[in-house]
């Protein structure tokens, strides 16, 4: 591409209206191919678990007939390997042939007459990452307008074989493109995990703009080492990546892995936790045919998708990191609720920690909690009392917190505390500088 072209394609984006649509306004739910199925193109010797329609049939009867779909899980996604290595005559995307033979339109009428959304994947370079045909700039607006046709309801696009300025200028573009199909589409852009994911060479002002979410950091894989890595990386770098969330416009942790091999009950407990915290896209790549009570247990924690989906959208934070390896995390919630995690790092035994909520920065008052994952509950609890929780070798504490019986002016106060939550963790962190 030529500096004339880069020019033009600069000045066409300039021109980018905001997809702001309303989508997406809490972090999605659903069901997506990769981290469980990978790139398993082998339907003859693997048929149950081959990237083809019949998978993603399978998953969607799944949501809508084991309780899913009433809980907000409503995406099915195919992400990596669905193409045929050809485009059509036409120039279109085209999927596999032996894999998909009724093609996505129908796969999407089977999801959309279940109540259920289709996702597909696209890459904006010149291969997806496992090689497939790519979506590169001159061929956006046809993929975009293909899906739309489709009935595609949200789109990941991806980032390999493609460089930083394609990247400019590509992931704006899609937006445009999508936009300009006239069908609502949630639209996830893997743009930062390609940079770095942080400032200066991410922005994400202008993904809040052109995005409803985004792949900051690496692909997640099936174990409890790459899970806790991802928290920590989203800890460690939370000033940069907590104010860019709200409602519409979400970090992406990637998928939770819950009911796969590599997490034990209590780091299960453990993602879905912090997966809340983060106001994450609850996202499973997981075989729901065949999942254990535990898991599904854990996935379908009714409390812990109502911190997850929490209407005010504000992302939580790390508040303290203790040298017993004992980590906080505090997220403000409606109706002047929070949530607390206590996560242990630990690899010893059960850890007993004494805090009080006056040592997390809550206001003077009458609380009451209810565990996540216990669901008992503690009365009678104010802002000095000091308690105790027993936390699990890497697994977590869970609470949801609300004041008890507030008067009007109590109610006031707390507003006010809300919208002044910057403040607040900027307070925090001054007071608490030696442990940050
Ligand atoms: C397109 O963008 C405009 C402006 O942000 C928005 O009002 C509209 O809902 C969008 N339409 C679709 C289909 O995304
Ligand atoms: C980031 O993007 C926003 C929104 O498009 C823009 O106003 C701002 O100038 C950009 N910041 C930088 C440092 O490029
Ligand atoms: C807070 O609760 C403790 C017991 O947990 C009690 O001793 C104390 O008096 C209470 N303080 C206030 C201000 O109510």
């Amino acid at each position: 591409m030529g500096p004339s072209s880069v020019a033009l394609l600069l000045a066409v984006i300039s021109l980018t209206a905001a997809l702001d649509n309303g989508m997406l306004k809490t972090p999605p739910m659903g069901w997506m191919a990769w981290e469980r199925f990978r790139c398993d193109i082998d339907c003859k010797d693997d048929p149950q678990n081959c990237i083809g329609e019949k998978l993603f049939r399978d998953m969607a009867d799944r949501l809508v007939e084991d309780g899913w779909k009433e809980l907000g899980y409503e995406y099915v996604m195919i992400d990596d390997c669905w193409t045929s290595m050809q485009r059509d005559e036409q120039g279109r995307l085209q999927p596999d042939p032996s894999r998909f033979p009724g093609g996505i339109a129908k796969l999407a009428r089977y999801i959309h007459d279940r109540g259920l959304k289709l996702g597909i994947y696209a890459d904006i370079g010149s291969h997806t990452c496992m090689r497939y045909p790519g979506t590169p700039l001159d061929k956006i607006v046809i993929d975009a307008q293909t899906f739309a046709s489709w009935g595609v309801d949200y789109l990941k696009f991806d980032g390999c074989y493609s460089n930083p300025i394609e990247h400019m200028l590509g992931y704006p573009l899609m937006s445009k493109a999508l936009n300009a199909t006239g069908r609502p589409i949630g639209y996830s852009c893997s743009w930062p995990a390609y940079e770095g994911g942080l400032p200066p060479n991410v922005n994400y002002s202008l993904l809040g703009e052109i995005c409803h979410l985004w792949r900051n950091y690496d692909d997640i894989q099936d174990s409890w080492d790459s899970v806790q890595d991802i928290i920590g990386w989203f800890a460690n770098n939370q000033d940069d990546l907590q104010p860019a969330a709200g409602p519409g416009r979400w970090n992406d942790p990637d998928m939770l892995i819950i009911g796969n091999f590599g997490l034990s009950v209590h780091q299960a407990r453990s993602q879905m936790a912090l997966w809340a915290i983060m106001a994450a896209p609850l996202i499973m790549s997981n075989d729901l045919r065949n999942l254990d009570n535990s898991a599904r247990a854990i996935l379908q924690n009714k409390m812990a998708i109502t911190i997850n989906q929490d209407p005010l959208g504000i992302q939580g934070r790390r508040l303290l990191q203790e040298k017993s390896r004992i980590e906080v995390f505090w997220r403000p919630l409606s109706n002047s609720a929070s949530s607390l995690v206590f996560l242990s790092h630990r690899t010893d035994m059960p850890y007993l920690y004494h805090t009080s909520l006056a040592k997390l920065q809550y206001e003077p008052g009458n609380y009451e909690v209810y565990d996540v994952f216990t669901s008992s509950t503690v009365k009678g609890l104010n802002a000095t009392t000091v308690f105790t929780v027993s936390i699990n070798p890497t697994g977590v504490v869970m609470w949801y917190i609300y004041p008890r019986k507030q008067s009007r002016q109590q109610v006031e106060r707390l507003r006010h505390q809300q919208r002044k939550k910057t403040n607040v963790f900027r307070k925090f962190k001054a007071e608490h500088h030696s442990v940050l």
